[in-house]
């Protein structure tokens, strides 16, 4: 982690006016408000930073989630991802990400049995979803549900009490399943299940999604360990789109249902979530490894991007994309191989041989394989986003969290640089010409 030594401070000199300014340095960072003491003039408000889509500015301090992007690590609470994909298990890294340490064995149990005790939802969610048309997205149905959610715990509205947001973050940890479960069984045209509190936390998952007429069902092993380990692995990743939609949708003290469904929304997005969908599709639309190479000519020429590849931080490997690429092959032991794995491989082995792709520092993400995975598993592609959400349910929480407990927080509120027209004196409708067709002003004329 980078911390700076006492007394690192920034001189700037301002060459409008002169004047010099030394600005503190602490964790690698100004302060974007210091720099409002710079000013042209008298009235001027004063400078600012200007950071689109928030590439180079820190919005929050946290202690949940360590990445180095150059270096390939993820830690949570400070333990390498690799490590707990290895030994742990969801539900415990959920209590790591959540409470900031490994629970011991009774915290463990004690924090099992409070999710499970979560896991049913109120007879009306069921009537909720049926609302819903029989070919609905189940991310739009998760993503509306969560938010519904709010209407039928209005004890949730208390943010600032420690025990209501305890008491929310198990519901949503233990109804998250139940409602994707739900979801899927909804676009199937299948009766919802009811939770088996008797299984783990995804063996119940799995019995909620697929049990039929048997009268108990018995999760695989492997497969259940997969998507334990999956959900592990998606558990949090900082200041994500997602988060960073809870977090600043949670900073005006809405609900956690609310922000949480923001979350999920931001998550439905193609860029974020929505990527392991969309590889699987672009996987299937190559067709077969002989025709990769043509494929990579065309997410060259950028008329198409490698989905799976390319991330934010990471500009040497992911390494959730290291971890779910092995796991790849457990699964295959069970189900067979999907046969879409043979065309990542290609496309991964082409693309991190091209100067393209190294120049700019693309590599397979964490949605590169988990697609494949998925699809083996048995799910179908819009059901992908949904499984990400549940994993990343305990990230948003702690998140949230953390922001709700944070001094420096307020409500989330950038500026902005105001580009637009001057001031103009108003037109009666008669004396306005016919508004010109601006591709910049395409969101104005639609
Ligand atoms: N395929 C082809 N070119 C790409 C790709 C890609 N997947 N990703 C980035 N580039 C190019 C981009 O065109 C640009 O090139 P140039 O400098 O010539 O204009 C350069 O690389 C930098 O791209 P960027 O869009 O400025 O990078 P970003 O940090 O804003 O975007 C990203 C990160 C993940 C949105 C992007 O890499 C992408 O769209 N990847 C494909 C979608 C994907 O796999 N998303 C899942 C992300 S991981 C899971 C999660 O967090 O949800």
């Amino acid at each position: 982690m980078a911390t700076t030594q006492m007394g690192d401070t920034l001189t700037i000199t301002d060459n409008r006016t002169g004047r010099t300014y030394e600005l503190p340095i602490e964790n690698g960072t100004i302060a974007a408000k210091a720099l409002l003491q710079i000013k042209a003039s008298e009235d001027d408000v004063g400078l600012r930073s200007y950071d689109p889509a928030f590439t180079n500015t820190a919005a929050c301090k946290s202690r949940i989630t360590y990445i180095d992007g150059e270096r390939g690590i993820l830690r949570y609470r400070g333990y390498p991802i690799e490590q707990l994909a290895e030994q742990s298990n969801y539900l415990e890294c959920a209590y790591l990400i959540v409470k900031g340490e490994l629970p011991d064995t009774e915290s463990l149990a004690r924090w099992e049995r409070n999710i499970t005790m979560h896991t049913m939802v109120h007879e009306n969610i069921k009537t909720f979803i049926s609302g819903f048309r029989y070919d609905a997205h189940p991310m739009g149905i998760l993503l509306g549900t969560v938010g519904a959610l709010s209407t039928f715990y209005t004890d949730a509205s208390n943010v600032q009490d420690l025990d209501s947001r305890r008491l929310q973050t198990r519901r949503l940890i233990g109804k998250l399943p139940t409602i994707a479960a739900y979801a899927y069984r909804h676009t199937r045209g299948y009766p919802y299940v009811y939770p088996d509190n008797e299984l783990s936390y995804v063996g119940n998952f799995l019995s909620m999604l697929f049990r039929m007429r048997e009268r108990r069902y018995e999760p695989n092993p492997v497969i259940e360990r997969a998507l334990d380990t999956l959900f592990l692995l998606h558990g949090d990743h900082e200041q994500n789109c997602s988060a960073n939609a809870v977090r600043a949708v949670g900073s005006s003290l809405v609900d956690p249902y609310s922000a949480v469904a923001a979350g999920i929304a931001a998550l439905y997005g193609p860029l974020h979530g929505g990527a392991n969908e969309a590889v699987v599709r672009m996987l299937q639309s190559i067709g077969s490894p002989d025709k990769v190479a043509r494929s990579v000519a065309r997410f060259k020429k950028g008329e198409e991007r490698l989905m799976g590849f390319g991330h934010r931080v990471y500009k040497n490997f992911d390494p959730r994309g290291k971890i779910i690429k092995k796991l790849a092959y457990d699964v295959f032991e069970v189900t067979g191989k999907n046969p879409l794995i043979d065309v990542a491989l290609e496309l991964e082995r082409i693309a991190l041989q091209d100067d393209y792709f190294l120049a700019r520092k693309l590599y397979p993400n964490v949605d590169f394989y988990s697609g494949i995975i998925y699809q083996a598993m048995g799910f179908p592609m819009a059901m992908f986003p949904v499984l990400f959400a549940i994993g990343r349910t305990a990230g948003w929480l702690a998140q949230w969290a953390e922001m709700l407990r944070d001094p420096e927080q307020r409500i989330a509120r950038p500026r902005q640089i105001y580009v637009g027209e001057g001031e103009r004196p108003y037109l009666p409708i008669a004396e306005r010409p016919a508004p010109v067709d601006r591709e910049d002003m395409v969101s104005d004329h639609i």
